[in-house]
């Protein structure tokens, strides 16, 4: 099954690719326009901007709440009646050091709010909290991705 989307494609290779490419010309747009230094980055409204800024050309459900249940392996990400409370508690967490942020960031992936693209998403999410707050960021080029998944 392929998600609905606003470029019409049908086929889910083509989808993957205009939607890599689409979401990354996006993601450095947001930066260099210095849109993403306006917003409040660290909560789930944050989250929401980022994930509308760089999914809005492709998804009608950019920057908004999943409306099914939704796993990955054999992994249950929140069931949709526990997402909502869930983001409001996860905005509330301490975030004062590293292994807090990274507490609050893994809060973030269990409780996965979009359909797609969370991963994208959240990872810059994390990335703004760190650099507020410890003045630090994630060099992604060293992360092995099956070492990251295995570690979700
Ligand atoms: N088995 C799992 N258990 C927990 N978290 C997982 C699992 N598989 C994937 N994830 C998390 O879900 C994210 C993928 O979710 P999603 O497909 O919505 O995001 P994406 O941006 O499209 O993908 P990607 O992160 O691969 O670029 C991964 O980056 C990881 O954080
Ligand atoms: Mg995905």
């Amino acid at each position: 099954m392929i998600l609905d989307n606003k470029l019409n494609i049908t086929d889910q290779i083509e989808l993957s690719k205009a939607e890599e490419r689409l979401s990354k010309q996006k993601a450095k747009e947001m930066f260099d326009s210095g849109e993403i230094a306006k917003v409040k980055v660290d909560t789930f409204e944050g989250l929401a901007f980022i994930h509308a800024y760089l999914f809005d050309e492709i998804y009608d459900f950019a920057g908004k709440i999943r409306t099914e249940n939704m796993a990955k392996g054999d992994f249950q990400f929140a069931p949709l009646m526990y997402l909502e409370p869930s983001l409001e508690h996860i905005d509330a967490l301490p975030q004062s050091d590293f292994d807090e942020i990274i507490e609050k960031y893994v809060e973030m992936n269990i409780a996965h709010p979009f359909r797609e693209g969370n991963g994208r998403t959240t990872r810059i999410w994390l990335d703004l909290i760190l650099k507020k707050e410890i003045r630090q960021v994630v060099d992604w080029n060293q992360v092995n991705k099956e070492e990251y998944l295995s570690a979700m």
